[in-house]
């Protein structure tokens, strides 16, 4: 059985929806329910429990004592969070999420569930750049965060360090991702390149949640352990404009470790390709295409 905390939200939906049709059993704890679900569930809908993880009480129960779940949890994915900066005041936010994946990773430990996946974020490396990236493509070396919430997903990085040290078995893997998006999301991007600061913020770069989804499960199934990072995008950018020339544009004093293409992601994927296997399925212009 593998507990997916925020399972209600746009990641931990589409990790759900991937997680099943891949076999697994799932439990989705969330302080929300999974939206349009009855009660009692439909056949085929994922087992929910209210939940907050901010609470370690309720952290250990829902990963280890849950009357209508009999199986044993092996692992875990923590997606619950305040997922963005200024959805909340920043102590809040740091407060909020900081304590949540503690609070997740000592129950892991606690329950000697070794195997743990947690969204990290694409902000560690520097968002929203205001004097942009020293260089691209950005990668794991970087930890430069701007904001609360950058910083509580830092702080993540270094506990899952930590507790990887105290229980070397342990696998604890954190994904950092660009800008989740879901199918819907992509009829905005043609829009994208009328203004080429409109989403420098990210070096205009996205993931679609079905590629977040399948870089969730390659982390549970990878056979590492100890406390891991990977930068997640998808391939290409949300522009049709040339790198060099947004680069140029908006972020001259940014270095290239190497020559860029047109409309390559400015996030590295190299580390999970190379050790998860990670391979993006979904590209907004295929999709624009239909
Ligand atoms: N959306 C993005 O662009 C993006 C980018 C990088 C990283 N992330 C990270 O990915 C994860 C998922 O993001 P998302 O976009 O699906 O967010 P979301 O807001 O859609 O979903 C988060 C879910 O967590 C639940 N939640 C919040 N606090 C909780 C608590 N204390 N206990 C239990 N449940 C709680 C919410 O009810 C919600 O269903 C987050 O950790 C976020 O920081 C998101």
């Amino acid at each position: 059985m593998i507990v997916v905390t925020g399972g209600s939200g746009k990641v931990g939906r589409a990790c759900v929806k991937d997680l099943m049709d891949h076999g697994y059993k799932v439990t989705s704890i969330d302080m929300a329910p999974p939206p349009g679900q009855s009660n009692p569930p439909k056949p085929g809908d994922v087992t929910y429990s209210r939940a907050d993880v901010t609470d370690f009480g309720q952290a250990m129960a829902a990963l280890s004592m849950i009357d209508e779940r009999v199986e044993k949890v092996t692992g875990v994915v923590h997606l619950a969070a305040i997922a963005a900066p200024g959805q909340a005041p920043n102590h809040v936010i740091f407060e909020v999420n900081t304590v949540s994946t503690y609070n997740i990773f000592e129950a892991a430990r606690q329950l000697g569930i070794r195997n743990v996946v947690w969204a990290s974020s694409e902000t560690v490396y520097g968002i929203p750049y205001p004097d942009g990236p020293a260089y691209v493509p950005v990668d794991e070396a970087i930890e430069h965060p701007e904001t609360a919430y950058s910083l509580s997903k830092l702080m993540g990085e270094k506990m899952a360090e930590q507790f990887c040290r105290w229980d070397p078995k342990m696998k604890i893997v954190g994904l950092r991702f660009s800008n989740v998006q879901e199918p819907q999301d992509y009829a905005h991007f043609a829009g994208y390149d009328k203004d080429p600061e409109s989403r420098k913020f990210n070096l205009w770069t996205y993931i679609d949640a079905r590629d977040a989804a399948q870089a969730i499960r390659l982390s549970l199934e990878a056979k590492l352990k100890g406390a891991h990072v990977f930068g997640i995008a998808n391939t290409d950018s949300v522009s049709k404009r040339d790198n060099d020339a947004l680069l140029e544009k908006v972020f001259p004093k940014t270095k290239r470790k190497r020559a860029i293409k047109a409309t390559e992601s400015l996030i590295s994927i190299d580390r999970a390709r190379e050790v998860l296997g990670y391979k993006p399925k979904y590209d907004w212009r295929k999709k624009a295409k239909g």
